[in-house]
């Protein structure tokens, strides 16, 4: 599980945000959109706890995968030195994923930094017949990334709340006004969003929680969520990725 990558590239898409690839034959078994890795940001010991992040792309012919992160504490901004050729020690593939799944019409809603892993459940989506709208809700347009690549698999909506880009305001600004009947949502992004989303939309849909994380992998419960019938999960290895109304938002 444990494993050393190698980086192919790394470059600043937006304001904080980078995207890295990486190579390794892990990337076999990347198979489901939604998981992530567990990253070890500096060799020394002043970042002991690993940093999870989601896995935004795979490219299984390539064995190289993508990640697509915002370096706003310590460690992400650690992240941003590596640079091509530079070895990386990552716990990967971790969590459950999104179903991909032949449902008609699916509406894909992400906010900031929890838009990543929807581009990878995105071309999955769109490569067994599924129509993809998305709606993608960032603070300011400086924040925006991967637009152009969501136009690419389907009908893009951007929210920003401070009105600079786009329709001014959140993600249910957007699908409040949307015409169309879908089948499913899939979300990604800060509680409160997902908690908005799950209450407006009248349909079934897939959450995935950014809950903060120590082992990654089940064994040190800091993942803990309350569940709806009133047990709990791990969102290391139970999620990140439920089903709506199962996790108390
Ligand atoms: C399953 C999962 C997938 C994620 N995917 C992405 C992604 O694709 N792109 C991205 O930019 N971010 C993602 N995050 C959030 C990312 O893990 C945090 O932003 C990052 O760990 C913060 O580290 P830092 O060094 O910048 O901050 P610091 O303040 O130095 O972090 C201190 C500690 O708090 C934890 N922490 C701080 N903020 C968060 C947060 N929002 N969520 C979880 N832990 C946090 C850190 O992991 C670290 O252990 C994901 C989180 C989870 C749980
Ligand atoms: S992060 Fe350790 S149990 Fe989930």
């Amino acid at each position: 599980m444990k494993n050393l990558m190698t980086v192919v590239s790394q470059e600043n898409i937006a304001d904080k945000i980078y995207e890295m690839v990486l190579e390794g034959d892990i990337t076999e078994r990347m198979t489901t959109p939604g998981q992530f890795v567990h990253i070890r940001v500096s060799s020394d010991t002043s970042n002991v706890l690993r940093r999870p992040i989601s896995i935004s792309d795979i490219n299984v012919e390539k064995s190289q995968f993508t990640i697509t992160y915002r370096a706003d504490g310590d460690g992400t901004k650690k992240l941003t030195k590596f640079k091509a050729g530079d070895t990386i020690d990552i716990l990967s593939p971790l969590g459950n994923g999104y179903p991909v799944e032949a449902n008609g019409n699916v509406l894909i809603i992400g906010g900031g930094i929890g838009v990543p892993p929807l581009y990878e459940l995105s071309k999955q989506l769109n490569e067994i017949g599924v129509k993809t709208t998305h709606v993608l809700g960032f603070n300011s347009g400086k924040d925006i990334f991967y637009e152009e690549k969501f136009k690419a698999l389907g009908e893009t909506f951007i929210a920003t709340a401070d009105g600079s880009y786009g329709t001014e305001g959140f993600v249910t600004d957007v699908t409040r006004d949307l015409t169309g009947e879908f089948d499913r949502f899939y979300a990604c992004g800060p509680k409160v969003m997902l908690k908005a989303v799950s209450d407006e939309l009248d349909i079934d849909g897939y959450i995935s929680l950014e809950e903060r994380m120590g082992c990654g992998f089940g064994v040190c419960y800091a993942c803990v969520c309350d569940r709806a019938d009133g047990t709990q999960s791990k969102v290391c290895t139970d999620g990140p990725v439920f089903r709506k109304g199962e996790v108390i938002l």
